[in-house]
């Protein structure tokens, strides 16, 4: 298999991944995946209710499953679940057949961005705010995120398509494709 064979974007919930994802798979006519697509349309379930129904461990389980599988193709955009990069196994399948780009904005721009979305079972508690859950979150995250990024792209600092251009121009220099 070439090196890089992937591109594969990561980081946490309301960076980008999907919408970014999208647009670079157009760009470098690759095949788009988004781990919590796949896997809802695999179970027929709502990520909130995979949550709900078979709890987080069996959910990072599936999740897995679909990682080990997207990392075995080629010529694929994959956009990662926010907690895909806790597992040794990802991170370690992503790194072997990607360019992993990890994706990152300041709390305040996550917050604005998921706004009052209920979708994201991991952001719903009483206990806390979201701001502080999100924190909490991100900290407790960093390390394994640090581990499976090969670079690292703050999208709050550029619009959409000058970020697009950018991972398209870096997937494209790294890899030498024309
Ligand atoms: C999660 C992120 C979500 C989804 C699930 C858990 C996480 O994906 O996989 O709610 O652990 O950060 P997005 O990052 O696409 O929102």
């Amino acid at each position: 298999m070439k090196a890089y064979a992937n591109l594969v974007l990561t980081g946490f919930m309301g960076v980008g991944k999907t919408t970014l994802g999208k647009m670079c798979a157009h760009r470098l006519n690759f095949e788009f995946a988004d781990t919590d697509l796949l896997l809802e349309m695999r179970s027929n379930a709502s990520i909130a209710q995979l949550f709900a129904e078979k709890g987080e461990p069996e959910f990072r389980q599936m999740e897995r499953r679909i990682v080990a599988e997207l990392a075995a193709g080629e010529n694929r955009v994959i956009s990662c679940g926010g907690g895909v990069p806790l597992l040794q196994e990802n991170r370690q399948a992503l790194r072997q057949t990607g360019l992993v780009i990890l994706l990152s904005a300041p709390v305040e721009t996550l917050l604005e961005r998921i706004g009052g979305s209920t979708h994201r079972p991991l952001l719903e508690t009483c206990a806390e705010t979201r701001q502080q859950r999100m924190q909490r979150l991100l900290k407790a995250r960093e390390a394994d995120y640090k581990a499976i990024a090969h670079c690292k792209i703050d999208t709050s600092r550029y619009s959409v398509p000058e970020t697009v251009e950018h991972i398209v121009t870096l997937y494209r220099t790294v890899t030498g494709m024309p």
